[in-house]
């Protein structure tokens, strides 16, 4: 595998790759990976001639300052990983090469996407976002990109993202990807204390159970439901739980006809901020 901290000397050696007709498929991360992560790699390996992943805690998309600086980081453990599975080129540049020292993120109107959920709890969050993954595809201009659907919101606003900048790239939406006991996967589980870790699984439960009553219930009856179930729980902290249209991320009164819903839930595991969705 090939490591690359700097984007000129990236960049010269994704260019002659190019020449060469070689298609590029990339997986951006911010590091601390897990299988999740890999089951991205191993796709844009069997759809591409060329994997780049890059790995890259990116500070503009943070609105806590601890969330920043207790963010895993584990690029020797990640690059022993990405190298059991024959990832080929991987970027881990510092803030000041991607941001060329101006680490500032531009502001964006994806249509009201990022106003709604995430949007609403996390400030700037989606500016950081859209400014760091346009940058990216920038440097690495690939064929295909791929992100999972934990991020369901972020996936909406890559794309876009990339069809308001007319960015010649194709966005590859990924399953989520769960532990053995439903939990989705995240680089955050890592920083679960062990009740809290044992307690999580909870959320993808009720998730499901949700998306059965909201077959019989109304939208406002499922949500008050799921929102009386966390407000017994001693461990879990809710912090938003809606279902909205999978397009427009809006949420409506009442149920309406063709409207793919998904429901979309955050929760404090303690001071840990868990996100999941299911498709309803
Ligand atoms: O999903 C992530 O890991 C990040 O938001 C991304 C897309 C790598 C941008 O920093």
């Amino acid at each position: 595998m090939k490591i690359f901290y700097k984007k000129t000397e990236l960049k010269k050696y994704l260019s002659e790759l190019k020449k060469g007709e070689k298609s590029i498929g990339f997986v951006p991360t911010m590091g601390a990976l897990h299988k999740g992560h890999l089951s991205l790699i191993k796709k844009a390996k069997s759809k591409n001639d060329v994997c780049v992943v890059s790995i890259f805690v990116n500070p503009t998309q943070f609105d806590n300052k601890e969330d920043l600086e207790k963010y895993p980081k584990t690029l020797e453990d990640d690059i022993k990983l990405l190298q059991s599975v024959n990832c080929d080129v991987l970027y881990a540049p510092t803030a000041d090469d991607v941001y060329d020292g101006n680490v500032k993120s531009t502001k964006f109107d994806f249509d009201g996407l990022e106003h709604q959920m995430e949007g609403k709890f996390r400030e700037g969050h989606f500016d950081g976002v859209g400014t760091v993954v346009k940058a990216l595809f920038e440097i690495v201009t690939p064929n295909k990109a791929y992100f999972g659907k934990k991020d369901f919101q972020q996936l909406q606003i890559i794309k876009k993202l990339v069809e308001k900048y007319d960015i010649p790239v194709k966005i590859k939406p990924c399953a989520i990807y769960r532990e053995k006991d439903g939990l989705a996967m995240s680089s955050r589980n890592v920083r679960l204390t062990k009740e809290h870790r044992k307690e999580a699984p909870i959320i993808y439960k009720i998730l499901k159970k949700a998306k059965k009553k909201f077959k019989k219930k109304s939208l406002q009856e499922t949500i008050l439901w799921v929102e009386k179930k966390f407000s017994k729980n001693k461990l879990l902290e809710l912090e938003y739980f809606t279902i909205a249209d999978e397009k427009t991320l809006i949420t409506s009164k009442e149920k309406q006809k063709g409207v793919k819903y998904r429901g979309f839930i955050a929760v404090y595991a303690g001071k840990i901020r868990l996100i999941d969705n299911l498709r309803f």
